[in-house]
Formats: C-alpha cells, structure tokens, sequence
C-alpha cells in the first residue's frame, strides 16, 4: 500500500510501496528545482535512505515532465541552502540504490538529478539536454563531471557546449539512459524498474565512482572550434575548462566545476542570456489574454513573393493548409515551386521528414483569384507595400471572406487602421507582421489596430504558438515596433559615415560588439533598393531641419544595390569574402567634400556609443507612447527579428546597463552638433527622475 507521508500540495512528494521508495516532483508547471523543491528532495533521500524496510529508492516528476532545472527565477539572488550540488552529492551518496525515471523533459539540473541517480529509465517521446551555457552558465550540478562518465567525451563536449537537446533515444544510444521503459505513466515506470533493481534485472552505480581519462586532444581540438564562435562567449569555454577536470575525482572535479560555475553567475552575460529566455515567455502577457481565439483550421496566402511563400510555407510547417493566391498561372507554379524548395531545405536541415514534407506539400494549393478565399478563416495579405493595392485587395476580401474570417496584412509600415477602415469588419483586420525568411525568421509583430477584436488578437498570438514563432503586440505607428525604431537609429550610421568614420569600421565595430553584422554590410545583404525607396516615400514628409545623407541615394543611383548586384559598400566579386567598395568608399569621400564636412575620427567605442544610443532612445519612445506594452517587448522585436545580440538581452535591456542619466549625457553631449536628431525621449527622463530602470517597468503589472 501507498504510504503518502505528504500532502499533494507538498512539492516533493515521499511514498513506500513494497519496499520501494517513491520521490515524486510535484511543482507544476516544470517541476523547477526551487529552494523547497531541493529541501524535499533532500528530506526525502536522507529519509529513506535510513529506513532499513526500502530497499530501493525512484524518482520521478508528476505533470508533464521530470525537471526543467535550477529555478531560473532564484538566480541573481541570494543563493538559499541546500545547494543543488549537495542535494544531488547526498542522492549518488545514498547507499540504498536510486534510479531516476526521465519523462517529458530532464534539462539542466533536471538531468543533472537523474545523472547522481544510480541508473536511469527513459520513457518514449522525453528530451534531455544540458542547457546552460544557451543562459550564459555551465552546468552546475555536477553535469560537467558526471556526463562525460557516461557518454563519450566527444559527445559529451557537443552536448554541455551547445546546450542542445537530444530525444530520448540519442542518450539511450550515447550510455545517459539504462533503458527504455515500456509503461503507462511515470509513476508507473517508476515501480516497474525499482522492482527490475530488486530482482538484479536492472544494475546501478555511482556515476562518480567511474573513472575516466579525457583525451587532451579531444579537449584541445573542442577548444580551437569554440574560440572561432562569434560572438566568443565565455560559457562554453568555461564548461569546456570544466569538463577537463573529469579525470580527477569526482569531489574535486565538482569543486572545480561549482568555481566556475559561480564565476559565471556573475558575467552580465548570464543576465542577458536569461533576459532573453524570459522575453520570450513575457511577451506572451497581453491584455488580450482571455478572449478565446478562433479557430483556423485553412489560410489563404495573398502573393507569392518571398513574404508570400515564406509565410505560406510557415503555415504549412505548422499544419495548417494553405491556399496561395497569385495574378497569373504562371505566377502560382513559380510559387508552389519555392514553397516546395523552401520544404526540401527544412528536410536537409532535419527539420522536416520526407513524409511530413509530401503531406505539407499536398496541404497546398495555388489558384488565380480571391474567390477561391471564400471559406478559409485566416488570411494573410503579403502583396506588393502599397496602400491602394493592399485597400483594393481588402475591399475584395470584405466581400468573398466568410463571416468571422480573420484579415491578417503582412505590411511592414502601412497604417493597419486605413487598411481596416476600407471593411465592413474593421473587427476582423489586424497586422501580421513577418520577418524575411518568414519559415525561418522567429518573429512575428501583431499590430493591433484600434477596432481589432480581443479574439482576433487571441487568435495570431495562437497562430504564431503553433508556427513556434515569438509574437509581440505592437500598436500602429509607421514601421511599428522594429522598422520604426530601425529607421531612427539607421541614421546614425550614416551621420558617422558622412562625419569621418568608414562603414568598414562602422560594421567591425558592430560586430565586435556582437552584431552578426554591421548595417553596411546589411544593406547589401537585404539590397540597397528597399531603403532607398522607403526614403524616396518618404521625402516629402522629412522635416526641414533632418539632417539628410545623400551617400546611400548616390550608390544606389548606380545601381549597386548590394550582394544581388555583385557590389553595394562592399565588393561580392568572391561572395564570402566581401571587400570594401573603393568606388563607394570615392562616392562617401565626394560626399563629405559637397556636404562642406571635415572629417573625423571615431573609436570604435564611440561608434558603439552612438549607435546603441540612438537605438534606445527610438525604443523608448516607441514603449512611452504604448506602441509597445513594455520594454521587453522591445527587446523581443530584436532579438527575434534583427539579430540583436542574445546576450546583451536586448536594447533596453542594455540600457539599464548603460542607466538613464548616462544615456541622457550622451544624446544632451550628442545634440550640441544635431539638437533635431538627438533628443531626450520623455520616458528617459521619467526614469532618471524617479530611478526606476525599464526592468521595472517591465515588473509593472499595469503594462499588461
Ligand atoms: N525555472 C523557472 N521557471 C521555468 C523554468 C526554469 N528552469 N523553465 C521553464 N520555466 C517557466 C517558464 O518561464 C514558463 O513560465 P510562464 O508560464 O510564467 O511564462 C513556464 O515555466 C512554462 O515554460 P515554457 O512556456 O517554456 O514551457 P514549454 O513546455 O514550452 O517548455 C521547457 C518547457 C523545454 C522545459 C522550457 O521551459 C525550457 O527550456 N526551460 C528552461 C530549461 C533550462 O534552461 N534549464 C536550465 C536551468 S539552469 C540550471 O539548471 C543550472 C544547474 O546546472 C545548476
């Protein structure tokens, strides 16, 4: 009989049964290994441990999985007894035998857990992983020197140093898991295998008595590979360091593992990493959190451009059956023909199956006219960025769609509330705005008109759930969240350009800050041809007093628009590797030289200054005037949309680093050359006033 020694609420659950000890992790919704969490695990071991009547002891999670890891919400704070490290020492200590069930998931210090286990079962359809170094940390509990005494080192390299998750069968394969169990539940598994202990069917052991010898050129080769990264983090070279000390005792390498381990948790680079994991999840919180979404079961995709195919074939990869609207016969096999390209790359990548590629594949269809959008209850408009285009195209839909269809413009600055205004069903429209590629591009910016339904809302934030897309709300503002801010801070680069620094330093510098890569060499990649016919629509709106420079308008008036073209700022006649343009470097020299400006020099350290400056100051405004709920969405935007550097957890993110009144120095220290370009944004101010930083803004409850 099942002896429950605690109450359910108990988030560590202790139970005997035949002689077998039961430990269950009951905190829901990861089973995190919070401070009560290791105080139960801890309790429970030691207790059973003593009772003569169990023979065997197994651990295993309720709900959805094991364990997800340390709780991540505990770190940055003062650190509560009983360590992890000493929970996990006292279970691999424990003479009775334990064995660790894995289902759902074992990440960080959850797998951790099950490694201090004397064997471990794995049950169909888990995942387990050693994610810490994607947080700016190294596996701290004993991860670094008990994974390489079980699996390969090699392996085990690959695994701590990239934070991967591997199914459940790979570790079977690599020596993590004993076996595989065949039960219904946990629980389950649980019994069956503390019973296989019991009957000398299944063996266990210390990991840590197992003695290994690393091969330094293993180690030596693994520390060439990380040092080439860009950016060079420090985490995965500390775990690196650490997985070397595996050959040593298991008491020391683990001492040595916790140094660097707590050295970690101290690098701004850990607070960025797990900023970013969190803006994931908060830009989630919306104040349309409630309203039930409507179910989409078909789409329809309006144009078989780039946008058009790749977010046909997002939706495809999501399931969901697409049909693709194009002008001519022609056009919709061309698409069909991309899409089905498209599919194939995600079957290279892994991504895909050969199966699941031919069932996606017959998910489509590809048909001239929007009558054939008539009964699908999502569309998704992704023509040409024109506003009497897209209004046409809208009017058209108000009449074919069926009722309760959801309206979706993949414009990338039109006004979304124009749009709406040409409908019956203003209710029904909203702004679903992709990234380039959109099958492979995270992001997603859901622009909320004024009269968007709650359950229209509902409904992308849904829809971008299933296609594993991030989606942050944005209000309507030219350019919304991230071309708004872009556009702003864009100008930066060429104010420096035209003032003395090249765009090869502008780009090294940004890159060695963490960029993949500096603007320059961005606008080649993405063709000079789209900035510059934003900038001729934009033109006769330019205030008088903005500084305009001409450099990128007189390249592209060659027609250089970039890597498409074989030139732009940068020469393509060897693609990967890219020189600096003489004849563009001739024009920004002529430039300058009309323009009547001396130039001058920059450090870099300055170049980053600016640059990062006139991007968080657009940020702030954008969260000041609500198009954005609240910095972190922000933060998302460019993180998941413009390659912003994880660790530095997004541009206000950053910023906090920086502080308000520093950045206010700056732009009042910037303004004295350009007082139109550079100005205070109020919520700057705010902060600096009250000493509150866009953290807690972000905490604030209000702002969801
Ligand atoms: N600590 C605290 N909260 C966590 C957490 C953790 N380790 N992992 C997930 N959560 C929270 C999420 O923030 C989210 O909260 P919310 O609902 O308030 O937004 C909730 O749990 C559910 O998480 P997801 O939405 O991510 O759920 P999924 O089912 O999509 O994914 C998961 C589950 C794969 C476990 C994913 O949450 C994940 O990757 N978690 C992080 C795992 C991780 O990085 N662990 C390592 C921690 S560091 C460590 O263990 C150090 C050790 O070595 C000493």
């Amino acid at each position: 009989m099942m002896d429950k020694t605690a109450s359910d609420t108990n988030p560590v659950q202790v139970g005997i049964e035949d002689g077998i000890g039961l430990i269950t992790l009951d905190s829901p919704p990861v089973n995190a290994l919070g401070q009560a969490v290791r105080q139960g695990l801890l309790d429970a071991i030691t207790k059973l441990d003593a009772d003569d009547a169990v023979k065997v002891v197994a651990i295993h999670g309720a709900g959805r999985m094991l364990s997800a890891g340390a709780d991540i919400r505990e770190f940055g704070q003062t650190p509560q007894a009983p360590g992890l490290p000493d929970v996990l020492d006292a279970i691999e200590a424990s003479a009775t035998p334990v064995i660790a069930v894995i289902h759902g998931v074992a990440m960080g210090g959850g797998l951790e857990l099950a490694l201090a286990a004397h064997a471990r079962v794995g049950m169909a359809g888990a995942v387990l992983g050693l994610p810490e170094v994607t947080l700016g940390l190294l596996p701290g509990a004993g991860g670094t020197q008990r994974l390489p005494r079980l699996a390969p080192l090699d392996a085990a390299i690959g695994i701590i140093t990239s934070g991967r998750k591997l199914p459940v069968e790979e570790a079977a394969e690599l020596g993590l898991v004993d076996r595989m169990s065949a039960a219904d539940t946990p629980r389950a598994a649980a019994l069956a295998a503390a019973r296989d202990v019991l009957a000398g069917d299944l063996a266990t052991r210390r990991t840590g008595e197992i003695a290994i010898t690393p091969d330094p050129a293993v180690l030596e080769a693994a520390r060439t590979r990380l040092a080439q990264k860009r950016p060079a983090l420090a985490a995965p070279l500390k775990a690196l360091e650490a997985i070397a000390q595996s050959g040593r005792p298991i008491a020391e390498g683990l001492k040595a593992e916790r140094a660097l381990f707590l050295e970690l948790m101290e690098s701004p680079d850990r607070q960025g990493l797990i900023h970013a994991f969190q803006a994931e999840r908060a830009v989630k919180r919306i104040p349309e959190s409630d309203a039930e979404p409507r179910p989409i079961e078909t789409a329809g995709v309006i144009g078989g451009g780039t946008m058009g195919v790749g977010i046909a074939t997002a939706l495809l990869q999501a399931g969901i059956p697409v049909t693709l609207i194009e002008m001519s016969a022609e056009g919709a096999e061309t698409a069909r023909g991309r899409i089905a390209g498209n599919l194939d790359g995600a079957v290279k990548r892994g991504k895909l199956s050969e199966e699941a590629r031919a069932a996606r594949l017959e998910m489509l269809t590809a048909e001239v006219g929007l009558d054939h959008l008539a009964q699908v209850d999502l569309v998704i408009e992704a023509v040409f960025e024109d506003m009497k285009v897209k209004t046409q195209i809208f009017r058209d839909l108000d009449r074919i769609c069926k009722p309760g269809a959801v309206l979706g413009t993949n414009t990338s600055y039109l006004d979304v509330n124009e749009i709406a205004a040409v409908t019956s069903r203003p209710q029904d429209v909203i702004g679903l705005h992709f990234f380039s590629p959109a099958h492979v591009m995270r992001l997603l910016e859901v622009v909320v008109a004024d009269k968007t339904a709650d359950d229209v809302v509902a409904t992308a934030f849904a829809l971008a759930g299933r296609m594993k897309k991030v989606a942050v709300r944005s209000g309507v503002c030219d350019g919304f969240i991230g071309n708004r801010i872009l556009a702003h801070y864009r100008k930066a680069a060429d104010y420096m350009l035209e003032d003395g620094a090249s765009f090869a330093q502008i780009d090294r510098a940004l890159e060695a800050f963490g960029f993949a890569m500096g603007p320059f060499a961005v606008g080649d990649l993405a063709g000079l041809d789209i900035g510059w016919a934003t900038r001729k629509r934009k033109a006769p709106d330019r205030p008088e007093a903005e500084r305009y420079v001409e450099i990128a308008d007189r390249i592209c008036e060659q027609g250089w628009f970039g890597r498409k073209t074989g030139r732009g700022y940068y020469l393509y006649d060897d693609p990967k590797r890219p020189v600096p343009n003489p004849e563009a470097e001739a024009i920004v020299a002529a430039e300058r030289e009309r323009a009547g400006i001396t130039p001058r020099d920059f450090t870099d350290e300055e170049i980053v200054a600016r640059y990062m400056t006139a991007m968080i100051s657009e940020a702030a405004r954008v969260v000041g005037e609500g198009i954005a709920l609240r910095p972190v969405d922000v933060d998302a935007v460019f993180l998941f949309g413009y390659g912003f550097p994880r660790h530095l957890g997004g541009p206000l993110n950053h910023a906090d680093r920086i502080g308000a009144e520093a950045l206010i120095d700056r732009i009042e220290d910037y303004a004295k050359d350009d007082p139109h370009y550079w100005q205070v944004p109020d919520l700057l101010r705010e902060l600096a006033q009250s000493g509150r930083t866009f953290a807690d803004l972000n905490a604030d409850p209000n702002r969801e």
